[in-house]
């Protein structure tokens, strides 16, 4: 167990790495944010400049025994090739989500840290939002009942120009996919959190609206190791683009997170949301929506983007102080890519994919 303050460094100073320099930056009193690397130097040296830290070239920060963390993120198709010398060089991890764009490379990553012993979080920073915390507390609470469907969606939209902006933007090597693996992945982690191990998945994946080689929609029918049968929308083609939508229907109730909001609690007796006088008819509590996108609430508590990297990387020292995973670890991290990858392997292959 180590109390002193982490020393962190960022690899890839792109699009997502100010959330993870504010995020660091807003731990300042467990974790010291003192470097960041890229493969363009001007890069490393704008997120330096704004941050007030050392832009220093990769190969150093491995050799700095101070470095205690790094973050990762780069290319999806790279988080291994960053990641696993740095948990061989000793250092703690956290790599983007998805963890990788294959299975055989999640696989190196988890085989690096169960060398170094160090620690490795894949982030999903969803399942630090309010909404899905009470989506869980609602499912530990047994109010569900036996929850024997879920329907997941996420309809968001992206321009041609997202895709252009980044030559590995839609690329099966360095994005792993479209819309699934990319988009679709955060709700992907939140339905085998809330419904376990996948065991069969039917998929459907379609280029409609980009001029990319990668998916722009997916669908699939996934069979949970519970019973579950789950239904799996994810699109970057489909306007103007809608908050993510994930809901789990159980024999006693049902309830819907929608964007990071629970938006809608059903339950047969009780009225859970709003301790109403209960009977035997199903009550219904509805909650605020709220896009995201468009930044507009009416009512529930939205989480402030970039508030769940900071939980989730909190999540991360503790795990480190506490020796114990974090709340999204490897395997976790490997089992989004192993669902999404199954939905792309059916849609080739024409067939059901057994995991
Ligand atoms: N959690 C989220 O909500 C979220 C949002 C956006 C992106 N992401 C993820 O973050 C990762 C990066 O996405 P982005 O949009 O910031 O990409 P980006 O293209 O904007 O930035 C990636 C950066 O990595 C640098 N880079 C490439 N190879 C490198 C290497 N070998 N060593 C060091 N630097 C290297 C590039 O020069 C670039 O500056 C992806 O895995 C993506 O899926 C997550």
């Amino acid at each position: 167990m180590t109390s002193r303050r982490l020393r962190a460094a960022i690899v890839g100073c792109g699009t997502i790495a100010p959330t993870h320099a504010r995020a660091l930056l807003a731990l300042a009193d467990d974790v010291e944010l003192v470097a960041c690397s890229d493969v363009v130097p001007e890069r490393a040296a704008a997120l330096a400049d704004a941050f007030g830290i050392e832009a220093r070239p990769y190969a150093d920060v491995l050799a700095d025994p101070t470095i205690d963390l790094v973050s990762v993120c780069t290319p999806s198709g790279l988080h291994a090739e960053v990641g696993v010398p740095a948990l061989l060089a000793g250092k703690h991890v956290v790599v983007e989500k998805p963890m990788e764009v294959t299975e055989e490379a999640c696989d190196r990553l988890l085989a690096a840290q169960r060398t170094s012993g160090t620690h490795l979080a894949v982030i999903s920073q969803h399942r630090f939002d309010d909404g899905t915390r009470r989506l869980r507390e609602v499912l530990a609470s047994g109010a569900l009942g036996r929850v024997v469907a879920a329907d997941c969606r996420v309809p968001w939209h992206r321009t041609q120009e997202y895709y252009d902006a980044e030559a590995w933007r839609g690329t099966w090597a360095l994005d792993g996919g479209g819309a699934l693996i990319n988009q679709g992945i955060h709700t992907v982690d939140l339905l085998l959190w809330a419904c376990g191990p996948a065991v069969s998945v039917d998929g459907a994946i379609a280029t409609v609206a980009h001029e990319v080689e990668v998916e722009d929609v997916a669908s699939a029918a996934i069979t949970f190791a519970g019973g579950t049968l789950a239904t799996l929308m994810a699109s970057t083609a489909t306007a103007p683009g809608l908050p993510a939508r994930l809901a789990l229907h159980g024999t006693d109730g049902a309830v819907v997170l929608e964007g990071d909001c629970v938006t809608l609690l059903a339950v047969r007796g009780q009225d859970v949301q709003q301790g109403q006088p209960t009977t035997d008819a199903l009550q219904v509590a509805t909650g605020g929506t709220r896009s995201a996108e468009r930044g507009v609430t009416d009512g529930s508590e939205a989480t402030a983007w970039g508030e769940a990297h900071r939980r989730q990387l909190l999540d991360l020292v503790h795990a480190v102080r506490e020796d114990r995973p974090p709340l999204v670890d490897g395997e976790a991290g490997r089992a989004a890519v192993g669902l999404v990858r199954a939905v792309y392997r059916s849609a080739r292959e024409g067939t059901r994919i057994t995991l």
